[in-house]
């Protein structure tokens, strides 16, 4: 029930400090350890390579999941579109897990690859969901819950932070018990993160104001950003499309003079994130870039390493977990641009919440 909330994805985003927090809970041992169960482990530990299939959202929590793997594990992985796998199915390893991330559990475009991967192939099969039953999980060998609790609008915020936190923590384990000698404590880090995320669904006036300033008028939007801000630019880009009917797009800071600087018009809003320290310089490189061509430019940076004249800053938190916290104001501007256009924010057209259709 959405109570005394006006949208459930107001509810929803308002809830996902508790969702983090549910989720260390869940993946603690008795010795306040993060732990994933046994065999899941050994699953992904004994694969020479992951691929993760996902769509929309999922597949952004994915390139997401793909860094942790490989930066915290040290196991190579791919991510893919569910609905392109099918007919350009890479090479694959000689033991691969495949990995299902899907809030819903039903989209029918992944459920297509797991019945060739698993049922036809004979591969090893791991769902990553919010719904337990669902048919993915149900069909695959291995599932890790989000523990997010039912989401109900259809763009979707919770699950995404759901589905990065599992996927630090499987990560992490899987590293630990590969004997990687890592320099932080995730469950801390998390900790931290979901204070970050508390702190966001608390500005919610300030980022009101946000898309007032920067929206208000705009046919269109970008998004940019580097490395972990390039993945979570592509995500405020399909929150702020699919709910406000914005045109948008999250590009790569360094991918903008290959060809989308053309567009930059005056007054173009561009919204920069600049929260991953090495590439500070050259994603505020890209920004003052497009200023000489008139765009009018919202930098999202992080604390330590902010500068005068960002327009909104997120608490500081480990450099792995910043999309965590970074998505949260992206997903707020996308709901307040949505809702100064009257849009069905819960129901946007011509979109249902699952995909159950190929
Ligand atoms: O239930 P799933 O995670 O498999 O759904 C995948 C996409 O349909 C979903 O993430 C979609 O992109 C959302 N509406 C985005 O907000």
């Amino acid at each position: 029930e959405k109570g005394t909330y006006p949208h459930y994805m107001l509810k929803e985003m308002d809830e996902q400090p508790a969702v983090v927090r549910k989720i260390i809970q869940a993946y603690s041992n008795n010795d306040e350890d993060l732990t994933i169960d046994d065999n899941i482990l050994e699953a992904i530990n004994q694969a020479d390579r992951l691929y993760i299939i996902a769509a929309g959202t999922s597949y952004h929590a994915g390139l997401i999941g793909k860094q942790y793997f490989e930066k915290i594990a040290g196991i190579p992985v791919e991510v893919h579109i569910s609905s392109e796998f099918g007919y350009n199915m890479p090479l694959l390893s000689e033991k691969p897990l495949f990995i299902f991330i899907s809030q819903s559990g039903e989209t029918a475009d992944s459920r297509q690859v797991l019945v060739k991967v698993k049922e036809e192939m004979g591969y090893p099969a791991l769902t990553v969901t919010n719904v337990p039953g669902s048919t993915l999980s149900r069909e695959s060998d291995y599932t890790l819950l989000l523990h997010a609790g039912p989401e109900i609008a259809v763009a979707s915020t919770k699950a995404y932070v759901a589905q990065v936190a599992v996927l630090s923590i499987a990560a992490y384990v899987a590293g630990k018990a590969k004997g990687k000698d890592l320099d932080f404590d995730l469950k801390q880090e998390l900790a931290i993160a979901a204070n970050g995320i508390q702190t966001m669904v608390d500005s919610k006036e300030e980022l009101e104001q946000i898309a007032e300033d920067y929206l208000k008028i705009a046919r269109n939007a970008f998004f940019i950003g580097r490395n972990l801000d390039f993945y979570v630019s592509s995500e405020g880009a399909l929150k702020l499309k699919e709910i406000s009917y914005i045109q948008a797009e999250g590009f790569a800071g360094g991918e903008l003079k290959h060809g989308t600087i053309a567009l930059i018009e005056e007054g173009t809003p561009v919204f920069a994130l600049a929260t991953q320290e090495q590439v500070s310089l050259n994603i505020r490189g890209n920004v003052k870039e497009v200023v000489a061509r008139g765009a009018n430019a919202c930098i999202i940076s992080m604390e330590g390493i902010e500068e005068e004249g960002d327009r909104f800053v997120i608490p500081k938190v480990h450099q792995l977990l910043t999309p965590l916290v970074s998505v949260v104001p992206l997903q707020l501007i996308s709901y307040y641009a949505a809702l100064h256009r009257r849009c069905d924010v819960d129901k946007p057209r011509n979109l249902a919440k699952s995909v159950t259709v190929e």
